[in-house]
């Protein structure tokens, strides 16, 4: 069970009532709490401007302190603000998060304007996006075409705690200067914020309290995203009468849902949207966080003050952001839109997109703790074949080890690793293996022993090694932050090191936030010391992220910079995205975690992290098998596909619940496979053009207000509409279909509905309702092998489903599905279909790319052609035309070509007449 710790318990004004056992974590602070109820007392010096290149100085001043803060405000290509603050002078540097923002940004010359007195007016590019700071109190708004869009500070919530001398030395020092100095009630309070008490920690802040905050007002909006992650919904809820969203990363074994207290990973990034405009706030912060949101509802109409007779005004409404960090600085990226695609661009320009991951990581993972030894993997991957069901990876948690030592193999268990991934490798499948943070502290281990010979683990405020029990009892914690530990770390992947490792031999980094049993909240103290003499509490955010940055490394260089690596991890921050793929942690077998996987996953896939997934089966506890089916074709359209459960639970591989239910779950998988080049194309789509894989509605639907608070379906790219059955024994779901000019086609029964409405579908236990967009293409494979590896060959089939205008339009991305070659080289095909006036195009969408493929599409469905055609022809690009068979049904509008044979990387045309 994990406690809540110390928090910035003076920096928030409401109680966190997690189940916390330590009443004092539980107040707030008068002083805060006092401190937030007056008006700004910061004022701005506007005349301390200095007109620098890119970016616009003044100093703010805390009134009753005179203690001056520096801001900085600068533009940054792809409209984007960055404001920062910090103490002008620290007693020493405060913590700038390093590493996350992907390079040097381009910055963009900010032109001042004439504003009031009083008040400085920074306008970007073509000037209609404008920061409007007002000097006393200080105040930000953000101005978009004449319109306030972000106020910042207008609550006047600025809040910054500055590094002191201890007291005991200020004591001493005053001491000296005076002997009757009044050292009672204040000074009293004040040491309670110097020392915090947490079970048997002391944590002792050695330069006192440090936190900070700051209020942003969202003019017109009620809906925002982000700051994942937690056990909750999509969409962010008012935290006026709860907790706030707390970003504190933490091992939370069968987590509560719809809780915000934080879990493994944190992105402290949220979006807004209203009609008409998408923004962001990107708050570049690695400490404890906690998040209040406040929405104030629109009030239709209100009376004015003014006037003989009382006129009518409209009030709009508004969402207050109240951020809050236990140390750091104010570092925060204002992201403007104004479509969720320019946000989605936005942040990635700052923080990176999604890797490619190679392909065999988008078919089927099986995991279990544990796969007992190599009989047990031969058995299951054998399993597979007999019931010829498709899977890519098989996966070995921590027993595979001897006693807990990564990169080692329990020689009993796994006596030769080499033979058993032969076998995969035979079968052209992978094998995953577990690589943790703690080091077991063992002199006679190798890792341990370099590690610590180099000072390579994080340490302890009395300047030993930091020690922690995790699974393999007393460890050592690498110190990530540290680019020589990673390098190093990185160096133990070669394959003449890691022994037994071979190139289908990828990697999973656990308990990396980092869980430390019996730590405070089963994490590490905050003052343990980093690299750098930083402490724990600067950082903890992204110590996870550090791990899956030296791995991916790591990986990448065993294979010479060749080979594309798959790392997923438990713990993340912002951009790990470009590190490869994250999973929900530590779920349970119960319906209710299948349903929140869903707005779990959405919120990590605005926020950067498309390559995301949730254990399917539940984690935790014995599914039955109505609800692990269920979870398999939920989880067969989620981006990172894995089933996983703990020790201790029955096994659970897909045909152990009888021959009605082994076949479900092998046609879920099946379609998984079957829309594998769908999927590979929507993550080149992340990877190159920042565009989610998986999307909440309102993302591809940003005009409709009904969709900005639908969670229990989601759109797969712009093409599929999915809405995974979740609760028991259904026999009917309500779907929505967004968009009153759209039409909807059942991927199945090629049913249509027009959109804009809310139908009713019928479910039996195979149904997974999917539904395909009018106006799309899908292309698929019309061939399912063992693995993605045998249907590098397999024909292709495009799914056509024609819009109320009769056109449909799709994209296909293909390359050889596991080098860097397409970066390099160039080697890849980017195709595009488009249907319009009765002719299916294939043709070049990236003229830059070249990739030979055999490959033929054999198959093409065309949903939703009104009258059946007299004649259907194959016109190859040197002019030639073939006459094509085909099916017509009119009871679907359906037209099938079954046999094709065009080459999918070929100009070419099909006329339907
Ligand atoms: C915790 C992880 O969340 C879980 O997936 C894993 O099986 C165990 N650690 C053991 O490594």
């Amino acid at each position: 069970m994990v406690q809540k710790s110390n928090t910035m318990k003076r920096n928030t004004l409401k109680s966190y009532s997690h189940s916390c056992p330590l009443s004092h974590h539980c107040t707030p602070s008068p002083r805060q709490k006092q401190l937030l109820s007056k008006k700004s007392t910061y004022r701005a010096l506007l005349d301390s401007v200095t007109p620098g290149e890119d970016s616009a100085r003044f100093q703010i001043i805390n009134e009753p302190a005179k203690v001056p803060l520096l801001a900085e405000v600068c533009g940054i290509e792809g409209n984007i603000f960055r404001l920062k603050i910090n103490e002008e002078i620290p007693l020493k540097p405060r913590y700038e998060v390093p590493d996350v923002l992907t390079s040097k940004l381009t910055t963009v010359r900010l032109t001042s304007c004439p504003g009031d007195t009083g008040s400085l007016v920074l306008a970007s590019g073509k000037g209609d996006l404008k920061c409007h700071i007002t000097a006393n109190p200080f105040k930000v708004d953000l101005v978009s075409e004449e319109e306030v869009v972000m106020s910042i500070n207008s609550l006047g919530q600025l809040y910054f705690e500055q590094l002191q001398i201890p007291p005991k030395q200020r004591a001493t020092k005053k001491n000296e200067e005076d002997a009757s100095i009044d050292t009672t009630q204040e000074n009293q309070e004040e040491l309670g914020l110097w020392e915090e008490k947490f079970e048997n920690f002391v944590d002792v802040k050695v330069n006192g309290p440090a936190s900070i905050g700051l209020d942003f007002s969202l003019h017109g909006f009620e809906h925002l995203y982000g700051i994942p992650q937690h056990a909750e919904s999509h969409q962010l809820k008012n935290t006026s009468d709860s907790d706030a969203y707390r970003l504190y990363n933490l091992d939370v074994y069968g987590y509560k849902i719809h809780d915000k207290m934080g879990i493994y990973g944190s992105v402290p990034y949220l979006l807004a949207h209203k009609l008409g405009r998408t923004l962001g706030i990107f708050w570049l912060n690695a400490s404890e966080t906690l998040v209040e949101i406040k929405t104030e509802p629109a009030v239709k109409y209100t009376l004015t003050q003014t006037g003989p007779v009382a006129a009518k005004q409209k009030v709009g409404s508004r969402t207050d952001v109240h951020w809050m960090s236990e140390s750091g600085i104010i570092d925060v990226f204002l992201l403007t839109g104004p479509t969720p695609s320019d946000v989605f661009k936005q942040y990635s320009y700052l923080t990176g997109t999604q890797a490619m991951p190679p392909l065999f990581s988008l078919g089927y993972h099986q995991c279990r703790w544990n796969y007992e030894d190599e009989q047990d993997v031969k058995a299951v991957d054998a399993g597979f074949d007999e019931h010829d069901i498709p899977y890519d990876v098989m996966w070995l948690d921590i027993e595979h080890t001897e006693g807990k030592r990564y990169f080692t193999w329990d020689k009993k268990r796994f006596p030769n690793p080499k033979r058993m991934q032969d076998l995969l490798r035979s079968k052209k499948r992978k094998l995953v293996v577990i690589s943790d943070p703690h080091v077991k502290v063992d002199p006679n281990y190798s890792v341990y022993a370099k590690a610590k010979e180099q000072g390579f683990f994080v340490r302890n405020h009395e300047g030993g090694d930091f020690e922690g029990v995790c699974w393999p009892g007393l460890s050592s914690y690498l110190d990530f932050t540290n680019p020589k530990v990673r390098k190093w770390y990185s160096s133990l992947f070669a394959f003449s090191v890691y022994q037994g490792s071979t190139d289908i031999l990828h990697i999973w980094n656990d308990m990396n936030e980092p869980s430390v049993f019996k730590g405070p909240e089963q994490t590490m103290q905050k003052n343990a010391i980093h690299h750098g003499n930083w402490e724990h509490r600067e950082l903890h955010n992204i110590y996870g992220f550090y791990q899956q940055m030296a791995t991916t490394e790591g990986l990448i260089q065993r294979s010479k910079g060749k080979e594309r690596p798959f790392v997923l991890t438990r713990s993340f921050f912002a951009g790990s995205q470009k590190y490869g793929a994250v999973w929900t942690g530590d779920n349970t077998a119960e319906w209710s975690h299948l349903k929140i996987s869903i707005p779990m996953l959405l919120t990590l896939s605005v926020t950067g992290i498309s390559f995301c997934g949730a254990d399917v089966g539940g984690f935790i506890g014995d599914p039955e098998a109505e609800l692990l089916v269920r979870w398999y074709q939920a989880g067969a359209y989620q981006p990172f596909f894995r089933g996983h459960a703990t020790m201790n639970t029955k096994r659970r591989e897909p045909w152990l619940f009888g021959e009605e239910h082994t076949r479900l779950i092998r046609e879920a998988i099946r379609e998984r496979y079957t829309l594998l080049p769908y999927w590979y194309s929507l993550f080149y789509s992340a990877h190159v053009a920042s565009q989610p894989v998986m999307r909440p509605l309102w993302v591809e639907f940003p005009n409709e207000l009904e969709t900005f608070s639908v969670e229990d379906e989601y759109m797969l790219g712009g093409a599929l509409l999915v809405h995974p059955v979740t609760e028991p024994k259904a026999t009917v779901v309500d779907v929505f279909l967004p968009g009153s000019s759209e039409i909807w086609y059942d991927s199945k029964t090629f049913a249509h509905w027009k959109g804009a409405c809310t139908v009713k579908i019928p479910v039996t236990l195979d149904a997974i309702p999917v539904f395909q967009r009018g106006g799309s293409v899908v292309p698929i494979k019309t061939t399912i092998g063992r693995s993605t590896g045998f249907m590098t060959n397999s024909p292709y089939g495009l799914r056509v489903a024609l819009s109320t205008k009769g056109s449909a339009m799709g994209e296909f991305y293909l390359d050889d599905g596991h080098s860097f070659q397409y970066l390099h080289q160039k080697q890849f095909l980017h195709r595009k279909f488009s249907f319009s006036s009765g002719v299916l195009t294939n043709s070049c969408a990236d003229e830059r790319g070249h990739y030979p493929s055999k490959c033929v599409v054999e198959q093409i469905l065309v949903l939703g052609l009104k009258k059946q055609p007299s004649s259907v022809t194959a016109h190859s690009a040197d002019g030639s035309a073939q006459p094509v068979a085909f099916t017509y049904h009119a009871t679907t509008s359906t037209l099938k070509l079954e046999t094709l044979s065009l080459n999918i990387g070929a100009d070419w045309k099909v006329r339907v007449q």
